[in-house]
């Protein structure tokens, strides 16, 4: 695996993306930072985190062969990747708040954020952004997010961790290399935050939904039951509330 240590750098995410408009990168390639000035987050969000207390890195992803349509694999193969992860490190209760937030005991305490370059309607390459929190004891206005340290109260060797998220995303790419895509949905759902119970969410314009999470669709939608119908919503078209 080649890793490539910052400093600092604006955002992996973004280093990654201009280095491969330069070179040839191998696969599974990674950008780690102890500081990013511009760390980001889903739909525009920001990513903030403590200087040298978290992971911040990115991973170069090629050929998998995904179409466009199937691009939330990609999302899932890396939830399931960090989850079996952090499991190795005996933190409880964890799960998935969808699309792709990693909760342990309804705690956010890892975010990703992914980024593909599309060719002829095929994913040519993605770059796997990753945001763990590992050993930072605050989060100031963010009473919802907790770090590994917090929930295991020692502090943990980040090296270690990212090089065992690395070999368990490896794993997972190859199970679908060899078996293909369908085969993760029962696991994921099977961490699925709030399945199978009655839920809030809010629509863009700022109204509230009922409704009961059942599952998720392969082109990674929501699928929620309502009163009258289970119908199908998109990242942007709704957020669950805690
Ligand atoms: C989210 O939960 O909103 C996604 C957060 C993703 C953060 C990571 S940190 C490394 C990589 N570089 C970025 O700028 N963002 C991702």
């Amino acid at each position: 695996m080649q890793l490539i240590k910052l400093n600092a750098t604006d955002s992996t995410n973004n280093y990654l993306k201009k280095l491969l408009l330069e070179t040839v990168l191998e696969d599974f390639s990674v950008v780690v930072t102890n500081h990013q000035t511009q760390g980001k987050g889903q739909m525009g969000s920001d990513w903030v985190s403590e200087k040298g207390k978290n992971l911040t890195f990115s991973v170069l992803k090629s050929k998998t062969s995904l179409l466009l349509h199937q691009q939330f694999m990609l999302s899932i193969i890396v939830s399931l990747s960090i989850l079996k992860t952090l499991e190795e490190y005996n933190i409880p209760k964890l799960s998935i708040k969808w699309p792709n937030d990693i909760l342990s005991d309804h705690h956010k305490i890892a975010g990703i954020l992914i980024e593909n370059v599309i060719k002829n309607k095929q994913i040519e390459y993605s770059v796997i952004g990753i945001g763990l929190n590992v050993n930072q004891e605050a989060f100031e206005g963010l009473p919802k997010v907790r770090s590994l340290k917090h929930i295991l109260g020692v502090p943990i060797n980040k090296e270690e961790l990212l090089h065992q998220l690395i070999k368990n995303m490896q794993h997972y790419f190859n199970i679908l290399s060899e078996k293909g895509a369908a085969i993760f949905n029962d696991e994921y759902e099977s961490y699925l935050f709030r399945k199978n119970k009655p839920s809030t969410f809010m629509l863009p314009d700022k109204s509230l939904l009922t409704g009961i999470i059942r599952g998720v669709t392969e082109s990674g939608k929501l699928q929620i039951q309502l009163e009258d119908a289970t119908k199908e919503y998109n990242l942007k078209e709704l957020k669950l509330m805690y």
